[in-house]
């Protein structure tokens, strides 16, 4: 059986994470986990997790620590994830979710954070281009902000562990693919 392939991915919102995490995972054969695409399904189906999720996602803000921990720890917890594992895109997000995660891999920590980084003024006009719902200029720069404050100090907290890789996320989605692909395969040693 071949080895499972853990990876966690951070970047600004725009940076291409969900693009590239799902080809990333598709070419691992391991599961692609959005928290962003969870909350948004949530919310579509209108579920009690929906319904909280519903007002910070329009306001651009983040969802409670202790409910995104206990969210990914469950999904993290299926099958899929445990024999093959993930490509977790979007989380963590904080250093009390960084922390948390970390506690709940212990056992089998990830083979590398990657830090897909592309600059801001890049991003806002991806996002301008893209129109997603929650996607209006107010919310895209708070989220911005909260990125500097609350998930860029992620950076130093993976990279003094070791496993962080800085992947260059500007260019074409076939170059990113190439770059993201070739740097989880040598995290995989
Ligand atoms: P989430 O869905 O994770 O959103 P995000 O981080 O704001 O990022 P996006 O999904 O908007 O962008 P992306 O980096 O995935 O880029 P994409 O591939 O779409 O989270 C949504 C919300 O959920 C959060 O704001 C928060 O409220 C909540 N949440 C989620 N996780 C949480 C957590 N852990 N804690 C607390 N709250 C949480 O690409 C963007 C655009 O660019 C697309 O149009 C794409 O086609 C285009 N594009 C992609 N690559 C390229 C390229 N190389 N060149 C040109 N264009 C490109
Ligand atoms: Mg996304």
């Amino acid at each position: 059986m071949p080895h499972s392939v853990r990876v966690i991915v951070f970047g600004r919102q725009g940076a291409g994470k969900g693009t590239q995490c799902a080809r990333v995972a598709a070419h691992f054969g391991v599961p692609h986990v959005s928290t962003g695409e969870i909350l948004r399904d949530a919310i579509a189906r209108d579920t009690a997790l929906g319904r909280a999720a519903r007002v910070v996602l329009d306001g651009g803000g983040l969802v409670e620590d202790s409910l995104m921990i206990s969210l990914v720890q469950g999904r993290l917890g299926e099958q899929d994830a445990r024999t093959r594992g993930y490509v977790l895109d979007g989380f963590p997000r904080t250093l009390v979710q960084a922390a948390a995660f970390d506690e709940m891999t212990a056992a089998r920590p990830a083979h590398c954070a990657v830090d897909l980084e592309v600059p801001r003024e890049v991003v806002v006009a991806r996002l301008l281009a893209r129109r997603r719902e929650d996607d209006t200029p107010e919310a895209i720069n708070h989220r911005l902000d909260l990125y500097e404050a609350q998930t860029s100090p992620l950076i130093e907290h993976y990279r003094s562990r070791s496993s962080l890789r800085v992947v260059d996320g500007v260019g074409t989605q076939d170059e990113v693919f190439e770059r993201f692909r070739a740097t989880v395969a040598a995290c995989l040693g």
